[in-house]
């Protein structure tokens, strides 16, 4: 067997990505290893999303390298392979820069992995295409066993590439146009992932919310519909997707919210600032009351929902009142938990071109103030949930000996003392305390069921 190394940065999107590469080598006699110097193939899988993550890929490729020599000099040859974002948009660029890497490719083209990795045995390849056939049809599923062993969440890519153009956004760039995969064909892959021992599953999409995938009998199924189908799988217990946009999230979709249970009580829906000025030249296309009426309405559909979402601060011309109306709008919202970023210029954004670039230090200023809010909105949340039993998915040892932990339907961290023969159940925990990071519980008994 040969062993691969996977390195993966950025979203969950790549994490799938991974995955799937894993798949498609597996059965050319590749395996998954933990030990850098042991893979005969290292792959970078790379996220371009923001500065400083399309530049860690050129410092790991140095590290990279020296694995390499290390290699060579026991007589072991290596294949260094850049794939995901970076490699789709300076592809050209890093073939240039760095002599050691083989084998450049991007999002579109993972399926041809096998073949590629062959010819980089000989000559370098870069592959940085959007190929005509759906890479998904010739991906290989994974053994039973593997996806035993990935746990019991997995992630399922339902939708890729974006058609919103978000000017500060390189997404619409690197992974191109807005395309969703079959009903049938993520079906298909659910029920796998099931029979696998996968309790969770999350839908993945640049834009999932703008999903409309064929089915037999409609051309255009909406991520509702998409939806009701998984939810009729024996099995899957727990249903999430991320990530969406405002103006996809429609009435049918609301509706899922509150008439599925398996549709976990939690949704990431990024509005990136509160002032209408910014969300227009942001080309976000609604408006931060468009957006907050938007969420009244989701939490009358489904009350206890807790809301996370994304922030950019300092994006060009933010002015303080701006950034005050930002700070606005998340105390009307009040989020369970959010991402927050400087505003981060990418080359061929419209953004990067843009007049009135605020100032790092203000970029910084902004983003620590918005921080302490955010937190102390994620530790209020977590703070709310005392006293309250909630269904955890249970899925790990916790840190101290004795402990076990997982999710609650709101994603949040839970540990509770509990045997570790529970992993893999839901359980009822009674939460006793909790901060800003996690919440701490009681388990709570079964009949006949004993305290340990
Ligand atoms: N600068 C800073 N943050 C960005 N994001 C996307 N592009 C940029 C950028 N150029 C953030 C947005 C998005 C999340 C995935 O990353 O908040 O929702
Ligand atoms: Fe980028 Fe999301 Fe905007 Fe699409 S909707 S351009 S992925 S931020």
């Amino acid at each position: 067997m040969k062993k691969i190394f996977i390195k993966t940065f950025g979203c969950q999107m790549n994490v799938y990505d991974s995955n799937r590469m894993l798949d498609a080598l597996a059965p050319h006699g590749y395996e998954n290893s933990d030990d850098i110097e042991s893979a005969d193939l290292i792959l970078l899988n790379t996220c371009h999303i923001r500065e400083k993550a399309s530049e860690k890929v050129f410092s790991e490729i140095g590290r990279t390298k020296e694995v390499q020599q290390r290699r060579k000099e026991l007589g072991k040859e290596t294949i260094i392979g850049v794939a995901g974002c970076v490699a789709q948009a300076q592809g050209e660029e890093i073939m240039k820069r760095a002599p050691a890497v083989d084998l450049v490719f991007g999002p579109q083209s993972y399926h041809r992995l096998p073949d590629m990795v062959e010819r980089a045995k000989t000559k370098r390849v870069i592959d940085t295409d959007f190929p005509e056939e759906d890479k998904f049809n010739f991906l290989p599923k994974p053994q039973q066993a593997v996806t035993k062993k990935r746990g019991l969440t997995a992630f399922l890519t339902v939708q890729e590439g974006c058609d919103k153009f978000c000017s500060f956004c390189v997404v619409p760039y690197t992974r191109g146009v807005e395309q969703s995969r079959p009903v049938e064909q993520i079906l298909a892959e659910a029920k796998d992932l099931v029979l696998g021992g996968v309790k969770e599953i999350t839908l993945l999409g640049q834009n999932v919310n703008a999903y409309h995938g064929g089915d037999a009998l409609d051309q255009s199924a909406s991520l509702s519909k998409l939806l009701h189908k998984l939810a009729n799988i024996d099995g899957l217990e727990r249903i999430r997707y991320t990530t969406s946009h405002p103006n996809d999230m429609g009435d049918d979709l609301i509706a899922a919210h509150r008439d599925l249970p398996q549709l976990m009580p939690y949704l990431h829906l990024p509005v990136q600032s509160g002032s209408n000025k910014i969300l227009k030249s942001m080309n976000r296309s609604h408006t931060g009351e468009e957006y907050i009426e938007l969420i009244e309405r989701i939490r009358e559909a489904r009350p206890d929902i807790a809301i996370s979402g994304d922030f950019i601060v300092g994006f060009p011309d933010e002015s303080d009142k701006d950034f005050e109306d930002t700070l606005d709008l998340i105390k009307k919202v009040k989020y369970s938990s959010a991402y927050s970023f400087k505003y981060s210029p990418r080359p061929g954004t419209p953004g990067a071109l843009m007049k009135n670039q605020v100032p790092e230090k203000v970029r910084v200023e902004r983003l620590a103030r918005l921080q302490i809010l955010l937190n102390q909105q994620q530790g209020e949340f977590n703070h709310n949930a005392v006293g309250k039993i909630m269904p955890v998915l249970i899925d790990k040892k916790g840190r101290i000996e004795g402990q076990i932990g997982g999710r609650s339907p709101y994603l949040q961290a839970v540990h509770f003392n509990a045997p570790e023969n529970l992993i893999g159940l839901i359980r009822n925990v009674k939460i006793i305390s909790g901060d800003r990071h996690s919440l701490k519980g009681e388990l709570i008994l079964n009949d006949g069921e004993e305290k340990t």
